[in-house]
């Protein structure tokens, strides 16, 4: 077995993650924490619990865990669950010196994440990514949220957690429309931060999409390294971790638009990609090629660069609502050329339009 790689996460308070690490061997480094752990909370979906739990439990028997299921579902990070678990979580006799475990995907690691940061005043949090948008972006950060009838992840803390515990074999079982989600995210990381990682999607997209678990480490670990890299210098976003908001603004618009119906966060994402691209290569930051290749690489994995039926009116009032917006201008962030972005404080509603424009397809 091969030992994992550590990153640190070096914010208000360092911590690390740790990449191709085995589920079966938390326990032994929560055996090394030096905080003594008297009881673990697993939080969890049904399903990623009857894959994974067995594995995670060998290394945990020294412990009382309690196992907490979750529905699976992005309208389960709501204030109703958070309630229903504290209410488990007391009964089990939870208290300040118990960990929760997040084993899942981002929904998961956000709604145990916010359950951690307020129960008893906050308990420690070990989040344990099973989905490829988890594992290179959600569980890294500090960010937690429950959302709320007047949006997505309107009540939210920062709760840093002990560490993040990767381990890259619990991906095998991810559906593609899953892994589309997390590639969207990782394209992304490449785009903003780093070109010869967005050639590497470009190289290896047979390997990818065969999943070829050594090129799917390498994928991983680079891009969970981008999002360490950036969350390190700004943890509570006033400045560089915004950039990894590129192709969020238009892509929230039109989940929104469209009721989160017939669109995956990934596939909004991709199309925002898109539209930022073209916004940024009116305002000359990136050339028709560019915008060409980055439209290609998310063919490539079958992340879709257009939509048909919408209104872009429509679209472009939907982003007045965005909770990045200052003072009435909207704030985009745009590609500048391949592996660096920029924040925009200067985009008219003229070339917003124009940028929905290219990416809405005239219905025949
Ligand atoms: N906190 C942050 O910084 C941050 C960043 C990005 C996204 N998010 C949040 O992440 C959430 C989306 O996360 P997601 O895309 O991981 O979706 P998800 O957590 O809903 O997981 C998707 C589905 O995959 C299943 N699943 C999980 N792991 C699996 C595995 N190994 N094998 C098979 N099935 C598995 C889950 O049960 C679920 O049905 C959103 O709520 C979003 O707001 C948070």
């Amino acid at each position: 077995m091969s030992l994992p790689e550590k990153i640190e996460v070096s914010a208000d308070r360092k911590y690390p993650v740790y990449l191709g690490a085995a589920l079966e061997d938390l326990g032994g480094y929560i055996h090394s924490l030096p905080d003594k752990v008297e009881q673990i909370l697993v939080i969890s979906h049904k399903k990623v619990a009857d894959l994974y739990l067995e594995r995670l439990m060998t290394g945990l028997g020294d412990y009382t865990v309690d196992l907490m299921i979750v529905p699976a579902g992005e309208e389960e990070k709501s204030l109703d669950r958070l309630s229903r678990l504290t209410t488990d979580a007391l009964g089990f006799g939870a208290d300040r010196k118990t960990l929760v475990i997040a084993l899942g995907g981002g929904v998961i690691g956000d709604l145990a994440g916010f359950f951690a940061s307020v129960y008893m005043r906050g308990i420690r949090l070990i989040q344990v990514p099973t989905t490829l948008l988890a594992q290179v972006d959600s569980s890294i950060g500090g960010k937690v949220a429950v959302n709320h009838p007047a949006g997505k992840n309107i009540l939210g803390a920062f709760h840093p957690p002990v560490a993040v515990w990767t381990d890259f074999r619990t991906l095998d079982s991810l559906p593609w429309i899953e892994v589309e989600n997390g590639l969207a995210e990782s394209i992304k990381h490449a785009l903003i931060t780093d070109s010869d990682f967005f050639s590497f999607f470009e190289t290896q997209a047979d390997s990818i999409k065969r999943r070829d678990p050594v090129i799917w480490r390498e994928m991983v670990a680079r891009s969970a390294s981008i999002k360490v890299r950036v969350v390190s210098q700004d943890e509570r976003e006033q400045g560089i971790r915004r950039l990894l908001n590129l192709g969020h603004s238009f892509g929230h618009a039109l989940e929104t638009e469209m009721n989160y119906r017939g669109v995956t966060h990934g596939q909004g994402v991709s199309i925002g990609i898109v539209a930022a691209a073209f916004l940024a290569n009116a305002k000359g930051l990136i050339t028709l090629n560019e915008v060409e290749r980055i439209k290609q690489v998310l063919r490539c994995y079958d992340l879709p660069t257009s939509i048909s039926r919408q209104d872009p009116h429509a679209l472009l009032q939907r982003m007045e609502t965005d909770k990045k917006n200052q003072g009435g201008r909207k704030i985009l962030i745009l590609p500048q050329g391949i592996g660096n972005a920029v924040v925009s404080k200067e985009c008219k509603d003229e070339e917003i339009l124009d940028a929905w424009q290219k990416v809405i397809l005239e219905d025949n």
